[in-house]
């Protein structure tokens, strides 16, 4: 068995690892941490979590973790880079969910996180979870940065068109929408039911913490890689959407067989035939990223269409195929829950 902690089970991340982990064979919840709910039990805040009659929220204390043998932190940034340094030391294993260690320049980094590093030898050493790119080196990890959720839609659309140099890779152009749900748990008058509700709205054009996460992995795969992304806020809870244009580089006959070579041996990323439109909702609760491509002759580009659940692919289920594979399990453990439809 694999004992684990979470530090910050009230938040969205944090709810869903647990719910995910509670059907995980092999692993022991340790401890989950939430301040404003320390002591409670965690079947008295969440309903769906009452099978869990035993466990209670405790405060995130460091000592709390020396039976863990990997930390989740599905906190705010700049809350794992505190502990990071004392956990690794006592052999613990992390896994990050904010963006503490996905950013390699450091100077990148604090300009566009407003806070300083405090453990930047840390960060070279921290391995990008996202296994459809990085599978044996987080087999080998100890620290991972599990990427952002945009970024798995957007990285996910591009891999095999940068792999196959089909585009031109400065002509990309992401346009992505996201549930709500995506902005946390903590109440704000952005993301209040009648803000969003009956309303779609772009946000951040002139640029998105997430576009130096995207652009640094699409440009250590090609180095002419750049992008607009465009972040969109959807009346819907769960979900992103990504629709991902390019320029073709020669004919893009061939693309549906590329994308499905590309990722015929993955488990969690099923290619549409070709034509198809992918719908978030047919993630929704799954570890999937969905996706479909189109190419349109006359003008010589690509359309990539990409789904997944913000919350699942986009971060507690990548964070628990991440721990599977760090941990030595079978990769796909505890995660093969479908999308819940309609
Ligand atoms: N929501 C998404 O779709 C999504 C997707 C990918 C990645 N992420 C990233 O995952 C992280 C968590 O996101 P979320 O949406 O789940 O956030 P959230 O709903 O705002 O929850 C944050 C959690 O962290 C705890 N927390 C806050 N400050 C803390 C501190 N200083 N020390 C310890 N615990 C603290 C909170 O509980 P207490 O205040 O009670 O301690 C709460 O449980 C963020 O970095 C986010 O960017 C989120």
């Amino acid at each position: 068995m694999v004992n684990v902690g979470i530090v910050g089970g009230t938040g969205y991340s944090g709810i869903e690892l647990l719910r995910l982990l509670s059907s995980h064979p092999q692993v022991n919840i340790e401890v989950i941490t939430s301040r404003s709910n320390a002591g409670k039990p965690v079947a008295e805040e969440f309903q769906n979590l009452r099978d869990m009659a035993e466990l209670r929220f405790s405060e995130p204390e460091i000592d709390s973790y020396q039976n863990c043998d990997l930390v989740f932190f599905a906190t705010p940034n700049t809350v794992a880079m505190e502990q990071a340094e004392a956990l690794l030391s006592a052999g613990i294993k992390i896994i990050d969910l904010a963006a503490d260690f996905r950013i390699k320049d450091i100077g990148l980094w604090e300009k566009w996180y407003g806070a300083t590093h405090t453990c930047p030898a840390l960060v070279a050493q921290a391995v990008y979870g996202l296994p459809e790119l990085n599978r044996d080196a987080i087999r080998d990890a100890v620290l991972v940065a599990n990427p952002g959720c945009y970024p798995v839609s957007v990285i996910l659309a591009l891999l095999p068109l940068l792999d196959q140099n089909s585009i031109n890779a400065a002509s990309i152009i992401a346009d992505c929408k996201s549930g709500t749900s995506g902005a946390g748990r903590s109440a704000s008058v952005a993301t209040a039911f009648c803000e969003v509700t009956e309303s779609v709205k772009a946000y951040a054009v002139d640029g998105h913490r997430h576009l130096p996460e995207i652009r640094q992995v699409l440009q250590a795969v090609n180095k002419q890689a750049e992008l607009v992304f465009t972040p969109h806020l959807m009346p819907m809870v769960r979900g992103i959407h990504a629709t991902v244009y390019a320029d073709a580089r020669g004919s893009g006959d061939k693309v549906q067989q590329v994308f499905e070579d590309y990722y015929s041996d993955e488990p969690f990323v099923d290619v549409m035939p070709a034509g198809s439109y992918p719908e978030t909702r047919s993630v929704k609760g799954a570890n999937q990223c969905r996706i479909a491509v189109h190419y349109l002759p006359d003008r010589n580009k690509y359309v990539v269409l990409s789904v997944i659940d913000n919350l699942v692919k986009g971060a507690a289920g990548q964070a628990i195929q991440n721990m599977n594979l760090m941990c030595g399990l079978e990769e796909s453990m505890g995660l093969n829950a479908l999308g819940i439809m309609p």
